[in-house]
């Protein structure tokens, strides 16, 4: 029978999730199906089980499910417990295993496809939700000489770095955490978007000069033209510019190789998903 999985979230429909896995299936010779599955606010619990009692075999996790996600899953794996958000779930029997590859999936983007080094650099890290949480330990682990994390709810933020700055290995590194306003003034080598707001179209509130010209700005988040922050970037004068697709493809292939014991390739398909992207760009 043929063994099925899925991206749950609330919007969905936007996902490339389903499109990545098909293609993985396709080209590692593997027996699956990946659907889309919309989950209402409050219903991530009920949404799952009927998944599970239709055969789910493990789902992605998207906005804005993926702290939540985090207390559903009875086991984790180390880089879920210290993320405390998951994005991937795997259903074995009873058993819930919830990991995150997120992170992982950010710093190959970032260090083996854009060839962009982070260790020593000056990292900005906007937002504190899910995405967040999921790639800040990875980017830690990276060495950047500094580490801020900016929140439209500076609360968040705070707790977010004093999260990490518990955490043995990260006691010594300098992680600051702020709101926007505050940026003003600093610069950055790394601004890495990861709010939800190029979902909905909106930039969250960044001074002007923070990037450099040699700076990278980096949208977690993908969409069929450039988001509002990568065009605030791009105005701003920044160097580089990347969407989350790489990323997407990166996280993708390693929760593919967790439920499947396979690792699938991943340049042809983000060659591809860009190809697409440019053919819908114009016809726009
Ligand atoms: P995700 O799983 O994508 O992180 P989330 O947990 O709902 O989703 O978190 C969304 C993040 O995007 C939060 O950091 C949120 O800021 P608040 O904590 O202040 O809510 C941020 N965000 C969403 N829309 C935003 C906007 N228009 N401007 C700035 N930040 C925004």
């Amino acid at each position: 029978m043929t063994d099925l999985y899925a991206v749950v979230g609330n919007p969905v429909a936007h996902s490339r999730s389903p499109a990545i896995h098909a293609e993985f299936a396709r080209a590692t010779g593997q027996d699956l199906r990946y659907e889309a599955l919309l989950a209402p606010f409050d219903g991530l619990a009920r949404t799952l089980a009927d998944f599970r009692g239709r055969g789910g075999k493990g789902c992605n996790v998207t906005v804005p499910f993926k702290l939540e996600a985090f207390r559903l899953a009875a086991q984790l794996s180390a880089r879920a417990q210290v993320a405390e958000a998951v994005n991937t779930l795997k259903f074995d029997g009873d058993a819930v295993f919830g990991d995150n590859t997120d992170g992982v999936g950010l710093i190959r983007d970032i260090r083996q496809n854009l060839g962009w080094p982070i260790e020593g650099k000056r990292v900005l890290l906007m937002g504190a939700g899910g995405a967040a949480q999921g790639v800040l330990a990875p980017l830690l682990d990276e060495h950047p000489a500094t580490l801020v994390i900016a929140n439209r709810t500076p609360r968040k933020a705070e707790e977010l770095a004093g999260h990490m700055r518990r955490i043995e290995r990260f006691r010594s590194r300098l992680i600051n955490a702020g709101p926007y306003p505050e940026l003003k003034g600093k610069q950055f080598d790394i601004v890495i978007n990861a709010t939800s707001g190029s979902l909905s179209g909106e930039l969250p509130p960044l001074p002007r000069g923070v990037f450099a010209a040699e700076s990278l700005a980096y949208d977690m988040m993908y969409g069929q033209a450039l988001t509002p922050f990568l065009g605030f970037a791009q105005a701003e004068g920044a160097g580089r510019l990347a969407d989350g697709i790489g990323m997407l493809v990166e996280q993708a292939a390693e929760s593919f190789f967790l439920w499947r014991g396979v690792r699938p390739d991943t340049a042809p398909v983000i060659t591809l998903l860009k190809m697409q992207q440019e053919t819908v760009n114009h016809k726009q």
